[in-house]
């Protein structure tokens, strides 16, 4: 049977993509270089499925390896989850996210392309739109004016996408722009585990919960929102997984053609907000203090995310509580 080859497979959205796409009944080849992962992951991925991947450890840079997995595997598609994505990281270490975000998947499409392999579902991010044009966020909005080289790593691979598409129109390609992932697999077996001390809210909000951190800062109280604080799509990660299976039936049916979707839930919720939701479903309070805002952050930020569910047949349907719910569960399990 043809594999699903998911790099990055290990990590936070491609380990609840393996689930998922195994729970559809796929076979998956893996690769990951545990960057920001752990290999305990692989055995949670059976825990929770009850069946096993074909993985490779290593890196996307090293073409003798994806040659040997592209040789020893029949791949029908790639899904690309390799990527650094700190925005404040990125920053202190452009040279590291371009090479890292932007040459391994060059690397990869190389490979793809000798071995005739043309379906390729690409992780984007809602940071290509820059501070948007308007809100909601559809496809057709301006991307570019991103603010961090993770945010312009994602926009100069979407040009790569496109320009392989025009010149070769048997390509067949998916990119989908998260928006704020969070949460966790219901079992608490898998989740999101920054390094360190988490850049993103979610995960922040957890530690802290968890006695882990003392108090959660708050970025700011003086932008154009209810409450004056930012305004995000959370996206919880089990519906993000399941918007990948139907990405490749979506590219089983078509062929060939290039196609982009938002993936967000359409809804917006500020900071104190989540605040309020993830200190209300898990009967905990969680310390907060409101500071200056975070440089490079924008006030309002949420999807129109129709076109996926017109044409995918897909939308979210779980709600802020059980991102809170999952979110914590998973972090006391650990
Ligand atoms: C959300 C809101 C902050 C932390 C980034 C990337 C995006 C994606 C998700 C990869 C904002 C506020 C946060 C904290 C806070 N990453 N906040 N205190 O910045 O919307 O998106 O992560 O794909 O590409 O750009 O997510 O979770 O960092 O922030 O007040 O300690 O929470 O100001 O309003 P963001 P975030």
């Amino acid at each position: 049977m043809k594999k699903i080859f998911i790099t990055g497979c290990t990590g936070y959205i491609g380990s609840h993509t393996c689930v998922e796409l195994l729970n559809a009944g796929k076979k998956i080849v893996g690769l990951d270089n545990f960057s920001n992962s752990k290999r305990e992951v692989l055995d949670k991925i059976k825990q929770i499925t009850g069946k096993n991947i074909t993985f490779y450890e290593g890196d996307m840079l090293d073409k003798t390896l994806l040659e040997k997995i592209f040789t020893e595997n029949e791949i029908e598609m790639v899904i690309d989850f390799a990527a650094y994505k700190s925005v404040g990281d990125s920053v202190s270490k452009p040279i590291e996210y371009y090479v890292n975000n932007v040459s391994s998947v060059l690397s990869l499409l190389q490979v793809m392309k000798e071995h005739n392999v043309k379906t390729f579902i690409f992780s984007s991010s809602a940071t290509v739109y820059g501070n948007p044009e308007m809100i909601p966020i559809t496809e057709n909005c301006k991307i570019g004016g991103t603010t961090n080289p993770y945010g312009t790593s994602k926009l100069y691979v979407e040009g790569i996408l496109k320009d392989l598409y025009q010149s070769d129109h048997s390509w067949n390609i998916c990119i989908f722009r998260y928006f704020n992932p969070v949460g966790a697999h219901q079992s608490g077996l898998i989740g999101e585990e920054p390094n360190g001390i988490p850049a993103n809210l979610m995960p922040f909000i957890a530690k802290v919960a968890n006695k882990e951190l003392e108090c959660l800062n708050v970025f700011g109280n003086d932008y154009d929102t209810k409450d004056g604080t930012g305004v995000r799509d959370y996206i919880h990660i089990i519906d993000l997984a399941k918007a990948h299976v139907c990405g490749v039936e979506k590219l089983n049916k078509e062929k060939h053609g290039l196609y982009i979707y938002n993936l967000g839930t359409g809804a917006g919720y500020s900071v104190l907000e989540m605040v309020e939701a993830f200190q209300k479903v898990n009967n905990i309070k969680v310390p907060y203090k409101i500071v200056g805002r975070r440089a490079g952050d924008i006030g309002v930020c949420y999807a129109d995310s129709s076109l996926a569910e017109k044409e995918l047949n897909w939308k979210a349907e779980l709600g802020i509580e059980d991102m809170c719910r999952d979110a914590y569960n998973y972090i006391n399990k650990k």
